[in-house]
């Protein structure tokens, strides 16, 4: 039985991510996805309840996939859970070398656990957590790139920010 990890900021969940997700549920025999939340990204569209809500809500119809948040080291989090194996997704070349060096400090940390990586659909390679919420606080509509989950909340975002401007 293998337990893979699929870690990630997740700030919001993208097509590009529920594209992995969906990859490495067929891949391994349980799947948890992991938020972590980084408190050098200032830049948060949701808190990481709200993104661990939506990956409840995307993965809720994936009988082995579970959806979590740690905070910590991500191997001392493996260890907790049982998990032995790291998947990261790539979109290009661009992601290869940042995802290397965590691979290999991961593996110096916890040689037990290795790191795979999941190649997300092309039509999803240029999409990035970042993108979307720069398009989405300039009003872009995003419905082919964040699944309904994403997008309501986004949306709820959007209301608020409107309504607060026309009340000033
Ligand atoms: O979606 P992101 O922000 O690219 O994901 C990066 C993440 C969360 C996987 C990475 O920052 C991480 O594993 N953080 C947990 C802390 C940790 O173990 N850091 C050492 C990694 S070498």
């Amino acid at each position: 039985m293998v337990h893979a990890v699929y870690p990630g900021s997740f700030d919001p969940v993208h097509n590009g991510h529920v594209d992995v997700i969906r990859r490495a549920a067929r891949i391994y025999d349980r799947l948890t996805v992991a938020v972590v939340n980084n408190p050098l990204k200032s830049d948060q569209a949701f808190t990481p309840e709200q993104r661990l809500e939506i990956l409840r809500e995307i993965t809720d119809d994936m009988p082995n996939v579970t959806a979590d948040r740690f905070s910590g080291l991500l191997v001392d989090y493996m260890r907790d859970i049982g998990g032995t194996v790291i998947v990261k997704g790539l979109r290009a070349i661009s992601d290869f070398e940042y995802e290397l060096q965590m691979a290999h400090l991961n593996r110096q940390i916890n040689p037990d656990v290795e790191t795979t990586f999941v190649m997300t659909a092309t039509r999803w390679s240029y999409l990035s957590s970042t993108r979307v919420k720069e398009l989405s606080r300039l009003g872009a509509d995003l419905s082919s790139m964040v699944p309904p989950a994403t997008l309501r909340r986004l949306q709820a975002q959007t209301d608020v920010a409107s309504s607060k401007s026309q009340d000033a």
